[in-house]
C-alpha cells in the first residue's frame, strides 16, 4: 500500500504521549488558570462552549469559523495519514455549519532522518483532500521535530444565523450519526499489526471520507445542533451536547453503527487510553442499561478520529433527512432521541 514499506510511521511515536487530545477536564482545569477573555460581542462561539470551533463575525451576513487540529500518525501510509489529517481537520467546519475556505499546514517532522519524500506524501495527501473540499492552502508552519506530527489550521465561512452549535438540540429532536466508531479501538490494532490489509484500507476510508455531503445534505433540513465525533467519543460528543442543549439524551445502542471485528480487538484488551479517559470523564454523566458489558460501554466511548456528524434533526424531518443521507452515500443512521427530561444527561438504551 505504501512505497515506504520499510518505515512504518505509526511506530515512531514517542512512548510518553499518545498523541490523542487533552482530557476536557485536564484543559478546563488550565483554562481556569487563565485571566477571562475580555467578552467581544462578535465572537459568537468562542472558548466557553465546548464546541467544534470559534465563530467570528465579520458583517451581519458573514462570519469566518475557524479550527485547527494536527496529531501523530495514525496510519502507517504517508499519503493517507495526510489525507485523514485534513479530513479531520476540516471536519469541525463541517460540524458548525460552515464550507472550509482556506488551510494552513502545520507540520513537525525529523528532516535530517525521513526521506523527504514521505513529507512530500503526507502534504499531497492532505492536498488532495482540501481540494475535494474546496479549500485553498495558502501557507504553513514547519519544526524539525523527533516525531512527526502534522494537521492543519482550518478557516470556513458561515452565515451568522446559519451556525450550527452542539447548544441547539431540542425535545422531539431525532439524532442521526453519518459515520460508523470503533476508529480508535481499529487505529490501535493497526499499530500492534492486528489488521489485514484489507481491514487498514477499510477503517482509512472511514477516516478520510470527508464530511461534506452529510454537511451539504443536512443544509435545507431543521437541524438544531450538530458536532463530529471525534476524540471524545460518541458518548463524549453526545455529553456535550446534552449539556449545552441542556436536553437529554437517549442513544440506542443497537442502532449505533460500529465498524466490523471493533467488539473482537477490544476483547483481546486493545482500548486505547483515551478512551477509557472518556469513559472515566463521563462517570455520573451517563446511564448505561444494566445488561451492558464494560466493553460494550468503552467501545461507546472509543476515541475517533475524522468521525461522523452527530446530527440533531427535527423529529418530524428525520426520515427525510435519512433519506437524502443515504441517497447520497452517506452511512446515516438514527441512532437516538433528544427528550426534555434529565437535562445535561445520556441514557444508553
Ligand atoms: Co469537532
Ligand atoms: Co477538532
Ligand atoms: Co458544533
Amino acid at each position: 500500500m505504501t512505497q515506504f514499506d520499510s518505515i512504518r510511521l505509526t511506530s515512531l511515536s514517542s512512548k510518553g504521549g499518545c498523541g490523542c487530545k487533552i482530557g476536557p477536564s485536564e484543559l478546563s482545569e488550565v483554562i481556569r488558570m487563565l485571566p477571562p477573555a475580555s467578552p467581544n460581542p462578535d465572537l459568537l462561539v468562542g472558548l466557553d462552549t465546548s464546541d467544534d470551533a470559534g465563530v467570528y463575525k465579520l458583517t451581519d451576513d458573514l462570519a469566518i469559523v475557524q479550527t485547527l487540529d494536527f496529531f501523530t500518525p495514525i496510519v502507517d501510509d504517508p499519503y493517507s495519514f495526510g489525507q485523514v489529517a485534513a479530513a479531520n481537520a476540516i471536519s469541525d467546519i463541517y460540524a458548525m455549519g460552515g464550507k472550509p475556505l482556506t488551510a494552513l499546514n502545520i507540520v513537525a517532522f525529523p528532516i535530517a532522518t525521513l526521506e523527504k519524500k514521505i513529507l512530500a506524501e503526507i502534504l499531497r495527501g492532505a492536498a488532495d483532500k482540501l481540494q475535494e473540499a474546496g479549500a485553498t492552502l495558502v501557507g504553513g508552519h514547519s519544526i524539525d521535530d523527533k516525531e512527526p506530527k502534522f494537521g492543519l489550521a482550518v478557516t470556513g465561512t458561515v452565515h451568522p444565523d446559519k451556525v450550527r452549535t452542539n447548544a441547539g438540540a431540542k425535545p422531539g429532536d431525532t439524532l442521526m450519526l453519518t459515520k460508523p466508531i470503533g476508529v480508535g479501538i481499529l487505529t490501535s490494532s493497526l499499530k500492534k499489526g492486528l489488521l489485514s490489509e484489507d481491514e487498514i484500507t477499510n477503517v482509512t476510508n472511514v477516516m478520510t471520507t470527508l464530511n461534506k455531503t452529510a454537511a451539504e445534505t443536512m443544509e435545507p433540513f431543521n437541524v438544531h445542533a450538530c458536532t463530529d465525533v471525534t476524540g471524545f467519543g460518541l458518548l463524549g460528543h453526545a455529553s456535550e451536547m446534552a449539556k449545552g442543549s441542556k436536553t437529554g439524551i437517549r442513544i440506542l445502542k443497537n442502532e449505533v453503527p460500529i465498524l466490523d471485528r471493533v467488539r473482537e480487538l477490544a476483547e483481546q484488551g486493545i482500548i486505547p487510553g483515551g478512551t477509557k479517559n472518556n469513559f472515566a470523564h463521563l462517570e455520573g454523566a451517563v446511564t448505561f442499561p444494566e445488561t451492558m458489558d464494560q466493553i460494550d460501554q468503552w467501545i461507546l466511548c472509543d476515541a475517533v478520529t475524522s468521525g461522523g456528524l452527530l446530527i440533531s434533526v427535527a423529529g418530524e424531518e428525520a426520515q427525510e433527512l435519512l433519506n437524502a443521507l443515504q441517497s447520497a452515500g452517506v452511512l446515516a443512521r438514527i441512532i437516538g432521541e433528544v427528550f426534555a427530561e434529565q437535562p445535561g444527561h445520556v441514557v444508553v438504551e
